[in-house]
């Protein structure tokens, strides 16, 4: 089960045993793959087909694995279980957590993602640095309490002053994150202004934009 988790799509795709094939929807979850904010409250449902002869109240729920209580599960009908979860927890892995639904015996009916994070602060720190003035360098850190497990996107962006156009980085940093370098084109004797932007699937944020010339950042 272990392995499973990390991969929170694989593990909803693997072939339930017998009967209980995806592909004729026997069951669903609702809402599927939802993108939420801690601290959030979420109320799913498990709809299963009424020929399975399943009741709702037999069902369970499980996150990530573990079994959730039925204190957080209401019987809307024969064949619609609901659930409740009051203040949800980030995300353990960017994969998103395993929702899933169950029938009594364990067997898995239907699941959905749960994507739990908060949108990224303004990004801080941005610095740059060129060594002989063919590149020009710049890191940063991403703002506040940093990524909270829903993938963030990092763009440095820049252009030059007065009449540039906007132009974004495109030699990302492998071995050192949030940095990227600018190899072509850099203009001497005209400024730039540098910013970075964050964007994940709740918000977006810019950092402060820094403005600089490639000839006083040298090293
Ligand atoms: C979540 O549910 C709790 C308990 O029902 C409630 O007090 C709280 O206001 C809800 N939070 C949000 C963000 O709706
Ligand atoms: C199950 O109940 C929920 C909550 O009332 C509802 O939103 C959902 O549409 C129902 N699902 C089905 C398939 O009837
Ligand atoms: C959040 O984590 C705490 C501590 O692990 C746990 O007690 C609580 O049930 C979790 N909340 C949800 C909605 O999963
Ligand atoms: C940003 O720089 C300040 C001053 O050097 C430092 O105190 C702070 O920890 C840095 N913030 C991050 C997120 O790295
Ligand atoms: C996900 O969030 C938890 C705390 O909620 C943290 O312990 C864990 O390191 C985070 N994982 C990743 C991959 O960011």
């Amino acid at each position: 089960m272990k392995a499973a988790l990390e991969f929170c799509l694989v593990l909803l795709t693997l072939h339930s045993p017998g009967v209980l094939s995806l592909s004729t929807h026997v069951a669903i979850v609702y809402p599927q793959d939802p993108v939420l904010r801690m601290g959030s409250n979420l109320t799913a449902s498990c709809w299963i087909h009424p020929d399975l002869g399943l009741h709702a109240n037999s069902l369970f729920w499980t996150l990530n694995g573990q079994q959730l209580p039925g204190s957080l599960y209401k019987v809307l009908s024969p064949t619609n279980l609901s659930l409740t979860l009051v203040g949800l927890n980030a995300s353990r892995q960017t994969s998103g957590d395993n929702l899933v639904c169950h029938n009594h015996k364990g067997h898995i009916l239907a699941g959905s993602c749960l994507y739990v994070g908060m949108p990224p602060e303004k990004p801080v720190n941005l610095t740059c640095w060129s060594r002989n003035t063919k590149d020009l360098t710049c890191s940063w850190a991403p703002g506040g309490r940093g990524e909270t497990n829903i993938s963030t996107q990092y763009r440095l962006k820049y252009k030059l002053r007065w009449y540039g156009t906007e132009k974004e980085c495109e030699d990302y940093s492998h071995t050192q994150p949030y940095s990227c370098s600018i190899t072509q084109d850099l203009h001497l004797f005209t400024p730039y202004e540098i910013w970075v932007e964050a964007s994940n699937r709740l918000g977006r944020a810019t950092s402060d934009i820094i403005i600089l010339d490639i000839l006083d950042v040298g090293e």
